[in-house]
Protein backbone atom coordinates (compact mmCIF):
# COMPACT_ATOMS: atom_id res chain seq x y z
CA UNK A 1 0.00 0.00 0.00
CA UNK A 2 1.48 3.49 -0.96
CA UNK A 3 2.23 5.84 2.48
CA UNK A 4 0.78 8.98 0.99
CA UNK A 5 -2.41 10.22 3.09
CA UNK A 6 -5.08 10.83 0.64
CA UNK A 7 -8.02 13.01 2.10
CA UNK A 8 -10.87 12.81 2.13
CA UNK A 9 -11.62 9.13 2.98
CA UNK A 10 -15.02 8.17 2.35
CA UNK A 11 -16.48 5.10 4.21
CA UNK A 12 -16.44 3.13 1.16
CA UNK A 13 -15.16 2.69 -2.82
CA UNK A 14 -14.55 0.64 -5.50
CA UNK A 15 -11.46 -0.64 -6.68
CA UNK A 16 -11.30 -0.47 -10.27
CA UNK A 17 -7.55 -0.42 -12.56
CA UNK A 18 -6.14 -0.64 -15.83
CA UNK A 19 -7.05 -4.68 -16.26
CA UNK A 20 -10.69 -4.00 -15.41
CA UNK A 21 -10.44 -1.40 -17.65
CA UNK A 22 -9.25 -2.62 -21.00
CA UNK A 23 -11.52 -5.66 -20.16
CA UNK A 24 -14.61 -3.63 -20.49
CA UNK A 25 -12.98 -1.82 -23.78
CA UNK A 26 -12.66 -5.35 -25.51
CA UNK A 27 -15.96 -6.20 -24.94
CA UNK A 28 -17.26 -2.63 -25.92
CA UNK A 29 -15.50 -3.42 -29.17
CA UNK A 30 -16.91 -6.76 -29.52
CA UNK A 31 -20.34 -8.17 -31.03
CA UNK A 32 -22.33 -8.43 -28.34
CA UNK A 33 -22.56 -5.94 -25.61
CA UNK A 34 -25.66 -7.08 -24.21
CA UNK A 35 -27.23 -10.68 -23.99
CA UNK A 36 -23.84 -12.29 -25.03
CA UNK A 37 -21.65 -14.70 -23.67
CA UNK A 38 -20.27 -12.93 -20.65
CA UNK A 39 -23.32 -13.05 -19.34
CA UNK A 40 -22.80 -17.22 -18.83
CA UNK A 41 -19.38 -16.53 -17.94
CA UNK A 42 -19.84 -14.63 -15.06
CA UNK A 43 -22.69 -16.92 -13.92
CA UNK A 44 -20.49 -19.97 -14.15
CA UNK A 45 -17.81 -17.94 -12.40
CA UNK A 46 -19.65 -16.82 -9.78
CA UNK A 47 -21.39 -20.33 -9.17
CA UNK A 48 -17.69 -22.05 -8.79
CA UNK A 49 -16.59 -19.48 -6.93
CA UNK A 50 -19.62 -19.57 -4.32
CA UNK A 51 -19.52 -23.65 -4.87
CA UNK A 52 -23.15 -23.90 -5.98
CA UNK A 53 -24.64 -25.24 -9.02
CA UNK A 54 -26.70 -21.87 -10.62
CA UNK A 55 -26.24 -18.00 -10.56
CA UNK A 56 -28.30 -15.89 -12.53
CA UNK A 57 -26.87 -12.16 -12.66
CA UNK A 58 -29.47 -9.18 -12.27
CA UNK A 59 -29.20 -5.65 -12.97
CA UNK A 60 -28.81 -4.80 -9.23
CA UNK A 61 -28.69 -7.09 -6.15
CA UNK A 62 -32.69 -5.21 -5.42
CA UNK A 63 -33.73 -6.80 -8.93
CA UNK A 64 -31.97 -9.88 -7.91
CA UNK A 65 -34.16 -9.89 -4.30
CA UNK A 66 -37.01 -8.75 -6.32
CA UNK A 67 -36.52 -12.20 -8.70
CA UNK A 68 -35.49 -14.34 -5.72
CA UNK A 69 -39.07 -13.63 -3.92
CA UNK A 70 -40.48 -14.06 -6.79
CA UNK A 71 -38.74 -18.15 -7.47
CA UNK A 72 -40.06 -18.67 -3.67
CA UNK A 73 -43.71 -18.13 -4.85
CA UNK A 74 -44.07 -14.78 -2.65
CA UNK A 75 -47.43 -13.11 -4.06
CA UNK A 76 -50.58 -11.04 -2.83
CA UNK A 77 -50.83 -11.68 1.19
CA UNK A 78 -47.93 -13.82 1.46
CA UNK A 79 -45.02 -12.96 4.83
CA UNK A 80 -41.35 -11.95 4.13
CA UNK A 81 -39.59 -11.77 7.33
CA UNK A 82 -36.24 -9.98 7.56
CA UNK A 83 -34.26 -7.58 9.97
CA UNK A 84 -35.11 -3.96 10.28
CA UNK A 85 -31.16 -3.33 10.67
CA UNK A 86 -30.62 -3.46 6.59
CA UNK A 87 -30.74 -1.62 3.28
CA UNK A 88 -34.92 -0.98 2.18
CA UNK A 89 -34.24 -3.10 -0.99
CA UNK A 90 -34.48 -6.11 1.11
CA UNK A 91 -37.65 -5.15 2.44
CA UNK A 92 -38.92 -3.51 -0.88
CA UNK A 93 -38.65 -6.47 -2.77
CA UNK A 94 -40.99 -8.22 -1.21
CA UNK A 95 -43.73 -5.53 -1.28
CA UNK A 96 -43.33 -5.16 -4.75
CA UNK A 97 -44.78 -8.68 -5.20
CA UNK A 98 -47.38 -7.49 -2.62
CA UNK A 99 -46.62 -9.35 0.38
CA UNK A 100 -46.54 -8.20 3.91
CA UNK A 101 -43.02 -7.07 5.39
CA UNK A 102 -42.97 -8.67 8.67
CA UNK A 103 -39.38 -7.91 11.07
CA UNK A 104 -38.03 -9.31 13.57
CA UNK A 105 -35.83 -7.90 15.96
CA UNK A 106 -31.59 -8.54 16.01
CA UNK A 107 -29.20 -10.25 17.90
CA UNK A 108 -26.77 -7.78 19.17
CA UNK A 109 -24.29 -10.38 19.55
CA UNK A 110 -24.18 -10.29 15.52
CA UNK A 111 -26.43 -7.24 14.74
CA UNK A 112 -28.11 -9.61 12.56
CA UNK A 113 -32.25 -10.96 12.58
CA UNK A 114 -32.38 -12.91 15.93
CA UNK A 115 -33.85 -16.75 14.91
CA UNK A 116 -35.44 -16.67 18.67
CA UNK A 117 -37.36 -13.19 17.74
CA UNK A 118 -38.17 -14.91 13.83
CA UNK A 119 -39.94 -18.10 15.49
CA UNK A 120 -42.47 -15.48 17.08
CA UNK A 121 -43.19 -14.11 13.77
CA UNK A 122 -43.73 -17.43 12.13
CA UNK A 123 -47.32 -17.76 10.45
CA UNK A 124 -49.09 -20.11 8.23
CA UNK A 125 -48.05 -16.88 5.80
CA UNK A 126 -44.53 -17.25 5.82
CA UNK A 127 -43.70 -17.41 2.88
CA UNK A 128 -39.86 -16.57 3.27
CA UNK A 129 -37.52 -15.57 5.53
CA UNK A 130 -34.61 -13.33 4.66
CA UNK A 131 -31.72 -12.89 7.46
CA UNK A 132 -29.18 -10.55 5.92
CA UNK A 133 -25.70 -11.55 6.93
CA UNK A 134 -25.32 -7.74 7.63
CA UNK A 135 -21.84 -5.74 7.10
CA UNK A 136 -20.34 -8.70 5.99
CA UNK A 137 -21.04 -10.80 9.04
CA UNK A 138 -21.63 -14.41 8.14
CA UNK A 139 -25.15 -14.88 9.70
CA UNK A 140 -25.18 -18.62 11.57
CA UNK A 141 -27.79 -20.35 9.50
CA UNK A 142 -28.10 -23.31 11.20
CA UNK A 143 -31.50 -21.67 13.67
CA UNK A 144 -33.34 -20.78 9.97
CA UNK A 145 -32.61 -24.00 8.50
CA UNK A 146 -34.29 -25.95 11.87
CA UNK A 147 -37.19 -23.57 11.54
CA UNK A 148 -37.58 -24.05 8.17
CA UNK A 149 -37.77 -27.70 8.62
CA UNK A 150 -40.26 -27.09 11.02
CA UNK A 151 -42.23 -24.71 9.54
CA UNK A 152 -41.36 -25.28 5.95
CA UNK A 153 -40.37 -21.77 4.52
CA UNK A 154 -37.80 -20.93 1.84
CA UNK A 155 -34.65 -19.01 2.81
CA UNK A 156 -33.23 -16.22 1.08
CA UNK A 157 -30.18 -14.69 2.63
CA UNK A 158 -29.32 -11.11 1.62
CA UNK A 159 -25.46 -11.33 1.26
CA UNK A 160 -25.34 -8.63 -0.39
CA UNK A 161 -22.74 -7.35 1.90
CA UNK A 162 -20.84 -10.91 2.20
CA UNK A 163 -19.88 -12.02 -1.29
CA UNK A 164 -16.45 -14.11 -0.31
CA UNK A 165 -17.86 -14.27 3.71
CA UNK A 166 -17.45 -18.31 4.64
CA UNK A 167 -19.07 -20.38 7.77
CA UNK A 168 -18.30 -23.52 8.90
CA UNK A 169 -16.00 -24.09 6.01
CA UNK A 170 -18.68 -23.32 3.34
CA UNK A 171 -18.62 -20.16 1.05
CA UNK A 172 -21.99 -17.83 1.96
CA UNK A 173 -24.23 -18.54 -0.96
CA UNK A 174 -24.01 -22.49 -0.15
CA UNK A 175 -26.36 -23.28 2.33
CA UNK A 176 -29.88 -21.02 1.48
CA UNK A 177 -32.06 -21.75 -1.01
CA UNK A 178 -31.27 -19.04 -2.65
CA UNK A 179 -28.59 -16.49 -1.70
CA UNK A 180 -28.05 -12.85 -3.20
CA UNK A 181 -25.74 -10.40 -3.66
CA UNK A 182 -24.60 -7.03 -4.85
CA UNK A 183 -22.49 -5.93 -7.21
CA UNK A 184 -22.70 -1.97 -6.31
CA UNK A 185 -19.36 0.21 -5.74
CA UNK A 186 -19.10 -0.26 -2.28
CA UNK A 187 -19.58 -4.02 -2.47
CA UNK A 188 -16.56 -6.47 -2.67
CA UNK A 189 -16.51 -6.48 -6.35
CA UNK A 190 -18.66 -3.85 -8.52
CA UNK A 191 -20.08 -4.06 -12.11
CA UNK A 192 -21.12 -0.35 -11.77
CA UNK A 193 -24.88 -1.90 -10.70
CA UNK A 194 -25.52 -5.25 -10.49
CA UNK A 195 -26.65 -8.38 -8.73
CA UNK A 196 -27.18 -12.32 -8.46
CA UNK A 197 -28.80 -15.08 -7.22
CA UNK A 198 -27.00 -18.41 -6.29
CA UNK A 199 -28.66 -21.25 -5.86
CA UNK A 200 -28.81 -25.47 -6.35
CA UNK A 201 -32.25 -25.72 -7.22
CA UNK A 202 -32.98 -26.01 -10.93
CA UNK A 203 -36.61 -24.65 -10.46
CA UNK A 204 -35.65 -21.74 -9.07
CA UNK A 205 -33.01 -21.24 -11.72
CA UNK A 206 -35.49 -21.38 -14.25
CA UNK A 207 -37.38 -18.66 -12.41
CA UNK A 208 -35.21 -16.60 -11.65
CA UNK A 209 -34.32 -16.26 -15.48
CA UNK A 210 -38.04 -16.38 -16.68
CA UNK A 211 -38.47 -13.32 -14.55
CA UNK A 212 -35.00 -11.65 -15.59
CA UNK A 213 -36.59 -11.14 -18.85
CA UNK A 214 -40.20 -10.33 -18.88
CA UNK A 215 -41.52 -13.85 -18.11
CA UNK A 216 -40.82 -14.66 -21.51
CA UNK A 217 -39.28 -18.51 -22.56
CA UNK A 218 -38.16 -19.64 -25.77
CA UNK A 219 -37.90 -23.13 -24.58
CA UNK A 220 -39.70 -25.46 -26.78
CA UNK A 221 -40.64 -27.72 -24.04
CA UNK A 222 -42.52 -24.98 -22.35
CA UNK A 223 -44.15 -23.43 -25.53
CA UNK A 224 -47.91 -24.40 -25.77
CA UNK A 225 -47.66 -23.85 -29.59
CA UNK A 226 -44.91 -23.81 -32.25
CA UNK A 227 -44.51 -21.47 -34.85
CA UNK A 228 -41.65 -21.14 -36.18
CA UNK A 229 -38.25 -19.86 -35.12
CA UNK A 230 -39.09 -16.67 -34.41
CA UNK A 231 -41.55 -17.46 -31.66
CA UNK A 232 -41.96 -16.75 -27.87
CA UNK A 233 -44.60 -16.91 -25.45
CA UNK A 234 -45.01 -15.14 -22.43
CA UNK A 235 -45.88 -16.87 -18.94
CA UNK A 236 -45.29 -14.88 -16.26
CA UNK A 237 -45.01 -10.81 -15.73
CA UNK A 238 -41.72 -10.06 -15.69
CA UNK A 239 -39.09 -7.00 -15.77
CA UNK A 240 -35.91 -6.24 -18.02
CA UNK A 241 -33.85 -6.83 -15.13
CA UNK A 242 -30.62 -8.03 -17.97
CA UNK A 243 -27.15 -7.11 -16.89
CA UNK A 244 -24.86 -6.04 -20.03
CA UNK A 245 -21.96 -7.63 -21.36
CA UNK A 246 -19.50 -5.13 -20.52
CA UNK A 247 -20.33 -5.31 -17.07
CA UNK A 248 -20.20 -9.01 -16.44
CA UNK A 249 -16.64 -8.53 -17.98
CA UNK A 250 -15.94 -5.92 -15.46
CA UNK A 251 -17.37 -8.36 -13.02
CA UNK A 252 -15.36 -11.36 -14.23
CA UNK A 253 -12.00 -9.10 -13.80
CA UNK A 254 -13.29 -7.97 -10.39
CA UNK A 255 -13.67 -11.29 -9.22
CA UNK A 256 -10.27 -12.05 -9.93
CA UNK A 257 -9.20 -9.81 -7.48
CA UNK A 258 -12.24 -10.95 -4.72
CA UNK A 259 -9.80 -12.93 -2.64
CA UNK A 260 -7.17 -10.28 -2.21
CA UNK A 261 -9.91 -7.73 -1.50
CA UNK A 262 -11.35 -9.62 1.22
CA UNK A 263 -8.20 -10.48 2.44
CA UNK A 264 -7.42 -6.45 2.46
CA UNK A 265 -10.55 -6.03 4.26
CA UNK A 266 -9.93 -8.36 7.06
CA UNK A 267 -6.40 -7.00 7.64
CA UNK A 268 -7.59 -3.07 8.09
CA UNK A 269 -10.69 -4.49 10.33
CA UNK A 270 -7.83 -6.12 12.22
CA UNK A 271 -5.65 -3.13 12.48
CA UNK A 272 -9.08 -1.20 13.74
CA UNK A 273 -10.03 -4.44 16.86
CA UNK A 274 -7.14 -3.99 17.77
CA UNK A 275 -6.49 -0.27 18.17
CA UNK A 276 -10.50 -0.15 19.68
CA UNK A 277 -10.63 -2.86 21.66
CA UNK A 278 -9.40 -0.86 24.83
CA UNK A 279 -11.14 2.25 24.19
CA UNK A 280 -14.01 2.01 26.63
CA UNK A 281 -16.50 4.13 24.58
CA UNK A 282 -16.06 2.11 21.18
CA UNK A 283 -17.59 -1.01 20.57
CA UNK A 284 -15.76 -3.36 17.83
CA UNK A 285 -18.19 -5.19 15.24
CA UNK A 286 -18.80 -9.10 16.07
CA UNK A 287 -15.91 -11.36 15.63
CA UNK A 288 -16.76 -14.61 14.10
CA UNK A 289 -14.70 -17.74 14.83
CA UNK A 290 -10.91 -18.26 14.04
CA UNK A 291 -11.32 -22.03 12.21
CA UNK A 292 -13.59 -22.25 9.53
CA UNK A 293 -15.17 -18.87 9.17
CA UNK A 294 -14.23 -15.48 7.68
CA UNK A 295 -16.19 -12.06 7.88
CA UNK A 296 -16.17 -10.41 4.65
CA UNK A 297 -16.07 -6.48 6.15
CA UNK A 298 -18.43 -5.03 3.44
CA UNK A 299 -18.51 -1.96 6.31
CA UNK A 300 -17.02 -1.42 9.55
CA UNK A 301 -20.26 -0.56 11.96
CA UNK A 302 -18.87 0.58 15.33
CA UNK A 303 -20.63 1.13 18.43
CA UNK A 304 -20.35 4.21 20.52
CA UNK A 305 -20.99 3.52 24.30
CA UNK A 306 -21.77 7.38 26.06
CA UNK A 307 -20.47 9.45 23.18
CA UNK A 308 -22.92 11.27 21.33
CA UNK A 309 -23.22 9.91 17.72
CA UNK A 310 -24.13 13.43 15.68
CA UNK A 311 -21.23 15.06 17.32
CA UNK A 312 -19.00 12.30 16.55
CA UNK A 313 -19.85 12.20 13.38
CA UNK A 314 -19.64 15.87 12.66
CA UNK A 315 -16.05 15.71 13.99
CA UNK A 316 -14.84 13.07 11.89
CA UNK A 317 -16.26 15.00 8.82
CA UNK A 318 -14.07 18.14 10.31
CA UNK A 319 -11.12 16.13 9.96
CA UNK A 320 -11.63 14.69 6.47
CA UNK A 321 -13.23 11.15 7.37
CA UNK A 322 -16.76 10.67 5.90
CA UNK A 323 -18.78 8.36 8.16
CA UNK A 324 -22.40 6.99 7.07
CA UNK A 325 -24.63 5.13 9.16
CA UNK A 326 -26.07 1.84 8.31
CA UNK A 327 -28.74 1.71 8.89
CA UNK A 328 -32.30 3.56 9.89
CA UNK A 329 -33.97 0.87 11.00
CA UNK A 330 -36.97 0.30 8.12
CA UNK A 331 -39.53 -0.12 10.37
CA UNK A 332 -38.91 3.68 11.18
CA UNK A 333 -39.59 4.78 7.73
CA UNK A 334 -42.67 6.46 7.00
CA UNK A 335 -43.36 4.31 3.95
CA UNK A 336 -43.58 1.24 6.33
CA UNK A 337 -45.13 2.90 9.56
CA UNK A 338 -47.69 4.02 6.75
CA UNK A 339 -48.38 0.41 4.94
CA UNK A 340 -47.88 -1.80 8.13
CA UNK A 341 -48.50 0.18 10.77
CA UNK A 342 -45.16 -0.09 12.48
CA UNK A 343 -44.23 2.22 15.38
CA UNK A 344 -41.27 3.51 17.25
CA UNK A 345 -40.53 1.13 19.93
CA UNK A 346 -41.60 -2.08 18.06
CA UNK A 347 -37.65 -3.15 17.65
CA UNK A 348 -35.92 -2.56 20.89
CA UNK A 349 -32.22 -4.10 19.79
CA UNK A 350 -32.72 -2.08 16.03
CA UNK A 351 -33.10 1.26 17.74
CA UNK A 352 -30.55 1.17 20.21
CA UNK A 353 -28.41 -0.06 17.61
CA UNK A 354 -29.50 2.40 15.21
CA UNK A 355 -28.72 5.73 17.83
CA UNK A 356 -24.95 4.62 18.24
CA UNK A 357 -23.85 3.58 15.32
CA UNK A 358 -21.68 5.06 12.74
CA UNK A 359 -19.24 3.31 10.01
CA UNK A 360 -16.10 4.61 9.45
CA UNK A 361 -14.15 3.65 6.31
CA UNK A 362 -13.25 0.07 5.08
CA UNK A 363 -12.46 -0.43 1.88
CA UNK A 364 -9.36 -2.42 0.24
CA UNK A 365 -7.56 0.41 -1.35
CA UNK A 366 -7.20 2.12 1.59
CA UNK A 367 -3.60 2.94 2.41
CA UNK A 368 -1.87 1.81 5.50
CA UNK A 369 -1.83 5.99 5.95
CA UNK A 370 -5.37 6.19 5.54
CA UNK A 371 -5.95 3.34 8.36
CA UNK A 372 -3.45 4.55 10.80
CA UNK A 373 -5.19 8.15 10.20
CA UNK A 374 -8.66 6.80 11.06
CA UNK A 375 -7.08 4.99 14.00
CA UNK A 376 -5.94 8.30 15.39
CA UNK A 377 -8.59 10.16 14.78
CA UNK A 378 -11.44 7.95 16.06
CA UNK A 379 -9.61 7.61 19.32
CA UNK A 380 -8.69 11.25 19.23
CA UNK A 381 -12.57 11.89 18.80
CA UNK A 382 -13.68 9.53 21.48
CA UNK A 383 -11.45 11.03 24.56
CA UNK A 384 -12.83 13.93 24.13
CA UNK A 385 -15.95 12.72 25.45
C1 LIG B 1 -28.33 -5.42 2.56
C2 LIG B 1 -28.61 -4.95 1.16
N1 LIG B 1 -29.51 -5.59 0.42
C3 LIG B 1 -29.78 -5.22 -0.84
C4 LIG B 1 -29.16 -4.15 -1.42
C5 LIG B 1 -29.52 -3.74 -2.80
O1 LIG B 1 -28.46 -3.85 -3.69
P1 LIG B 1 -28.33 -2.90 -4.96
O2 LIG B 1 -27.89 -1.56 -4.48
O3 LIG B 1 -27.31 -3.59 -5.81
O4 LIG B 1 -29.67 -2.85 -5.62
C6 LIG B 1 -28.20 -3.44 -0.70
C7 LIG B 1 -27.51 -2.31 -1.31
O5 LIG B 1 -26.85 -1.52 -0.73
C8 LIG B 1 -27.91 -3.84 0.63
O6 LIG B 1 -27.02 -3.19 1.37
Amino acid sequence: MPGDLELPIPYGRQWIDEDDINAVIETLRGDWITQGPKVEEFEKSLAEYVGVKYAVVFNSGTSALHAAYFAAGVGEGDEVITSPITFVATANAAVMLGARVVFADIDMKTYCLDAEEVEKKITHRTRVVAPVSFAGYPVDLRPFLDLKEKYGFIIVEDAAHALGAIRNGKKVGAEADMTIFSFHPVKHITTGEGGVVVTNSEIFCEKLKLFRTHGITKSEEKLTRYDGPWYYEQHVLGYNYRITDFQCTLGLSQLRKLERFVERRNEIAKRYNEAFSEIDNLITPPKVAEEGWRHAYHIYPLLLNGLERKSFFFKLRERKILPQVHYIPVHLQPFYQERFGYREGDFPNAEDYYKREVTIPLFPRMSDAQVEYVINTVIEIASEG
